[in-house]
């Protein structure tokens, strides 16, 4: 290849389609925050797209919290936590996230995915071997590509696969396995109580990435760890508190050894800027109020999930059957699902399409998620908008 070449952005089926529909839904240029309405351009959007879950985004008390910390601590601590300080408010909000969880010590990066690409080039050496879910995130992908060891994937949340595979596997030092809690692109929770029951038979390290769960499944929104019942959990666990925490950072929680060993040996911790205090301010908060409103968020967003899928599948959509609160419209081709979402987006609706290649080919999705402050008006919104696109536009949807 040319060095011309190289660089040229041609996904040429994708630059056709978007052409040919006159839309494009990737990097929407937004004028406000992820609230329940976005502003493009001259008009308000309602916002099924952001992972605010649970309104946190926007949330007063969050807010507020926020603003006092940037006036204590200011912005940002300009340096690395081991080099520059481990300001007191990071152990507040390691105490804090830890006992929400029930695990023994929390570290913070300044996202998941750093998380997840940094951990296992501290944890993992040649000799050891990780299990994952064929699944998984690109950054625990990315993260277990950097020990350089031997990578075994099992099929997707199947338990007795990964089970065959561990039978299978005497001559490692160390073994992993790896997964994330809810795949969110179709909202399926993985079988972790199994997984972590075969992890403890022949003795491996489990870690779980709950970067969708948590605040959003559990009883009362406590993520995978309530969510399957697991009360003495010792593996590993990462979480985005991008997402239903409606803060941005990565979380590791684990046993004190495995956080100690992190702390000093884990390149993407100890060379990067330690996240800013108002993000750990933020999540401080966000967690107060799931601690208290988590059993209601969780029902909330249960019912709201509920009744789109049922109303959709009336109308003839196929839905995703995973359990977590995440609504995905199975589409077919990259041009169905960027034509529904196009029509989405004209009827005031700001929906995640993914298309080929993020997903197998004809799979597209169209993803939306059930946050909590969709009022009865929204939902008859969403369905009187989904019930119109099928009416008038009945090619899309012959098999
Ligand atoms: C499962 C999972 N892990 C990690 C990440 C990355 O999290 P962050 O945005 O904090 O980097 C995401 C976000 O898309 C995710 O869905």
């Amino acid at each position: 290849m040319r060095k011309e070449e190289r660089f040229e952005f041609n996904f040429t089926e994708e630059n056709r389609l978007v052409d040919e529909i006159g839309f494009n839904p990737y990097y929407q240029k937004i004028s406000s925050g992820a609230g329940l309405y976005v502003r493009i351009g001259n008009d308000d959007y309602l916002n099924l797209a952001s992972n605010n879950y649970l309104a946190l985004a926007d949330d007063p008390e969050v807010i507020s919290a926020m603003k006092k910390c940037l006036d204590k601590y200011g912005v940002s601590m300009c340096g690395t936590p081991v080099a520059c300080g481990y300001s007191d408010i990071y152990e507040t909000a390691s105490r804090t996230v830890s006992e929400f969880l029930g695990l023994e010590d929390t570290l913070f990066y300044p996202s998941c995915y750093q998380a997840n690409m940094s951990i296992f080039r501290s944890l993992a050496r040649p000799e050891d071997v990780i299990f994952v879910d064929r699944y998984a995130h690109s950054s625990l992908v990315e993260g277990i590509r950097s020990p350089g060891c031997r990578i075994k994937p099992f099929r997707h949340n199947d338990a007795d696969h990964l089970e065959s595979l561990l039978k299978s596997s005497g001559a490692f030092e160390v073994k992993f396995v790896v997964t994330e809690s809810v795949f969110s692109t179709e909202g399926t929770i993985a079988p972790f109580d199994e997984l972590n029951e075969l992890c403890k038979k022949y003795g491996a390290i489990p870690v779980v990435d709950d970067s969708h769960g948590i605040g959003t499944i559990g009883r009362s929104g406590k993520g995978i760890l309530e969510e399957k019942n697991i009360k003495d959990y010792s593996g590993i666990y990462t979480a985005s508190t991008g997402k239903a925490l409606g803060i941005s950072g990565g979380i590791v929680s684990a046993p004190e050894t495995i956080i100690n060993y992190i702390r000093y040996n884990s390149p993407g911790l100890i060379y990067s800027t330690a996240v800013p205090p108002v993000l750990l301010a933020g999540t401080i908060r966000a967690l107060e109020i799931i601690g208290k409103k988590g059993a209601l968020f969780s029902e909330r967003l249960t019912a709201n999930k509920l009744k789109i899928h049922t109303a959709l599948s009336s109308h003839g959509y196929d839905l995703a059957s995973g359990d977590a609160p995440i609504c995905s419209v199975k589409t077919g081709s990259n041009e169905i699902t960027l034509k529904i979402c196009r029509s989405l987006y004209e009827r005031g609706i700001l929906a995640t399409p993914f298309i080929y290649p993020s997903v197998s080919r004809n799979k597209g999705i169209i993803r939306m998620i059930p946050r909590i402050d969709l009022e009865s008006t929204h939902l008859d919104h969403i369905l009187r908008s989904f019930a119109n696109i099928r009416a008038e536009n009945p090619e899309l949807f012959i098999k």
